[in-house]
């Protein structure tokens, strides 16, 4: 199995990169071919440009991209919520590279998922604790304009979504440790069954 992990965050000590490190790090020792798209360590650019609209050809950042997303079997996204939503520059690669024509066409009928066959997880920290998130409809927001949206629009089957709240700039050893398993189970559980690459 082959998996792109984009990773959306500004620095590489943050626990949302620690947590991509341990899902890759689970997979790699899995027998799997993991590939990490660092957005801020590659510099991607997430501003759509004019020139992109219309099925036109992609620019050369955004082709090397769709070439990872293309020859993977799964697509992972780590980030934190910032302002209850993604950070821009992941919404900014979604804008480019999940793009009309590559991750869905329009038909007759509706939209279209070009990405069918592969699964899509999703990781997601926030400094509130879940069942806030809970309590004022934002985890269902989320699930609904995130997740469902974006993947379900591709063709893209979402085999999980992980969050993990209350990470805070003190978060205690014990903790950490705590949900850096919980991701290592979340890769072995959500890929057991599939062979490796
Ligand atoms: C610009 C910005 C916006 C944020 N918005 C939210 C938010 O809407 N809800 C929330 O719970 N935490 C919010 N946070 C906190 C992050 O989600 C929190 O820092 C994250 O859990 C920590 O992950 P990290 O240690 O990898 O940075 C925000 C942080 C930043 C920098």
């Amino acid at each position: 199995v082959k998996h792109v992990i984009v990773l959306a965050h500004p620095r590489p000590s943050s626990f949302t990169a620690s947590l991509a490190r341990a899902y890759g790090a689970t997979l790699t020792a899995m027998g799997h071919g993991v590939q990490v798209r660092d957005l801020y360590a590659l510099g991607f650019n997430p501003v759509l440009a004019a020139g992109e609209l219309g099925g036109a050809v992609p620019p050369e950042d955004v082709a090397r991209e769709q070439a990872e997303i293309a020859a993977a079997d799964a697509i992972a996204f780590f980030y934190p919520l910032w302002w209850a939503s993604m950070p821009a520059i992941l919404k900014g690669y979604i804008d480019r590279v999940l793009s009309c024509g590559f991750a869905y066409e329009i038909r007759a009928a509706g939209l279209h998922g070009l990405l069918r066959g592969k699964k899509g997880v999703i990781v997601t920290l926030s400094a509130a604790p879940t069942a806030i998130l809970d309590r004022t409809g934002d985890w269902d927001a989320i699930r609904i304009l995130q997740d469902a949206h974006i993947f379900r629009t591709c063709g893209v089957e979402i085999v999980a979504h992980e969050h993990f709240g209350e990470i805070l700039p003190d978060l205690a050893d014990g903790d950490a440790h705590a949900h850096l398993d919980r991701v290592r189970t979340l890769a072995r559980t959500c890929f057991a069954a599939a062979k490796a690459s």
